[in-house]
């Protein structure tokens, strides 16, 4: 019977277990479980989502107070344009966070930063690029491009010393995307080193419309794959989106996979950075307690616990101090969603808005419980405590089940 473990990822001269936790965004794939990841030999992700905003409370720093400090004279407005990065500031927090977390590393395996291009931080490509090179320059060893996948990335960093030593990779979640994606960076010279393939069953941001259950990362990676092929392409392709089991993993390996991204039985994990009451709504949580829906301003659908309190919530956009989703021009959905509900309601002391939500505020504090499709199955993957509570998982146990289990068993801890 094949286990994981039977396989290893080639990147570069890298031999690697072909496991890779991917990044949850803001700091929910935190740098301690990225390192075991690393420790153990697989890939970790770190997040770029946010960094001035997990900076402060990690390394307490004041980027948060001191720009809203700043702005505060906009608070009221509805106008955001004016709210803007300082790009010498996020270079410094991406530093701190990137230089903190490599520093740390031991063992064989490697770090990546996952870069949420839809983080648009009212000035996409210069703050893209800030964070990307500031990144490299503190030697990450990865970058994933992920959500909102901007075709001209690699561009942005093309003249870095590291750009053709640095591992590039990017979550597509279809093959026209791939195709896109290949054709606009085709003139850097440069193919990315690995392709994520995110199915609809992931946790996040889908990739997918609300037709989303159409689909299986099963086809995706079949025809992704024949693709490849028939171009002469041999780039690692791996898939990602409801592998709860080793031997679910082992399944997709031996369809060509180089590697599988996993997350969600992460979000369980002593090292995972939800707050351990969080964490339990997750073991909690039955199928029915999930939904896939549209309330991100990022117009991208989500898959979160129905209970989360960023449903409904109806605070005033809170831009001045975050600001991290605000498009070119300084606008966001929410905001626009927000505006429409006072006006409907002028003497209302609370606003609900069903239809958005502050996205930025409501992932800062934990508030918006994204999950991948099997989160309700995380309750067999521990034990309960006395109290009815059930046990948090080290990460070292998770990744071990994944990369030893066989017969879609899954290791309960000692
Ligand atoms: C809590 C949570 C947060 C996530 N945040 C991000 C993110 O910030 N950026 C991203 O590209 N993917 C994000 N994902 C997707 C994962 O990186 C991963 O590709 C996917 O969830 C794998 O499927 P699985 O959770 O079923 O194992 C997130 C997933 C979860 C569960």
């Amino acid at each position: 019977m094949k286990r994981v473990d039977d396989f290893r990822l080639r990147l570069g001269n890298k031999e690697l277990v072909p496991i890779v936790v991917g990044g949850m965004g803001v700091d929910i794939s935190t740098a301690e479980l990225a390192l075991e990841a690393a420790r153990l030999g697989g890939i970790g992700h770190i997040s770029d989502a946010m960094v001035p905003t997990v900076s402060d409370r990690r390394f307490n720093t004041k980027y948060v107070k001191n720009k809203l400090r700043q702005y505060k004279f906009n608070v009221a407005n509805t106008e955001k344009a004016v709210v803007q990065f300082d790009l010498g500031l996020l270079v410094e927090a991406t530093a701190l966070h990137v230089g903190r977390t490599m520093e740390a590393k031991r063992g064989d395996g490697l770090i990546f930063i996952n870069c949420m291009e839809k983080l648009t931080m009212n000035a996409p490509r210069e703050t893209l690029r800030a964070r990307i090179k500031a990144a490299l320059d503190n030697g990450i060893d990865g970058v994933t491009l992920a959500a909102g996948l901007h075709l001209g990335s690699f561009a942005l960093i093309e003249d870095h010393p590291r750009f053709r030593d640095v591992k590039l990779g990017i979550i597509v979640s279809s093959l026209r995307a791939l195709q896109l994606f290949l054709k606009k960076s085709a003139r850097t010279g440069r193919l990315p080193d690995y392709v994520v393939i995110e199915g609809p069953l992931a946790g996040g941001h889908l990739g997918f419309g609300m037709d989303w259950a159409k689909y299986d990362l099963v086809s995706i990676v079949v025809e992704i794959r024949e693709w490849m092929k028939a171009q002469h392409l041999d780039i690692p392709l791996i898939p990602a989106g409801g592998i709860f089991t080793g031997s679910d993993a082992v399944a997709f390996m031996d369809m060509g996979a180089a590697a599988v991204q996993v997350a969600t039985r992460f979000t369980v994990s002593k090292e995972c950075g939800l707050p351990e009451d969080v964490q339990q709504e997750y073991f909690k949580a039955s199928e029915n307690d999930i939904e896939v829906n549209t309330i991100s301003p990022t117009g991208y659908p989500m898959r979160m616990l129905k209970s989360s309190p960023a449903i409904g919530a109806g605070i005033r956009p809170n831009c001045e101090a975050f600001g991290y989703l605000l498009d070119s021009s300084g606008s966001c959905q929410y905001i626009e969603a927000y505006n429409r509900e006072v006006a409907l309601h002028p003497d209302a002391k609370k606003i609900h808005v069903m239809d958005k939500t502050c996205l930025c505020t409501h992932m800062r504090n934990f508030d918006c419980w994204t999950c991948g499709h099997y989160a309700y199955r995380l309750k067999d993957t521990s034990r309960r405590n006395e109290d009815g509570s059930y046990r948090l998982l080290s990460a070292e146990h998770i990744f071990r089940d994944y990369q030893f289990s066989t017969d879609n068993k899954i290791a309960l801890p000692d």
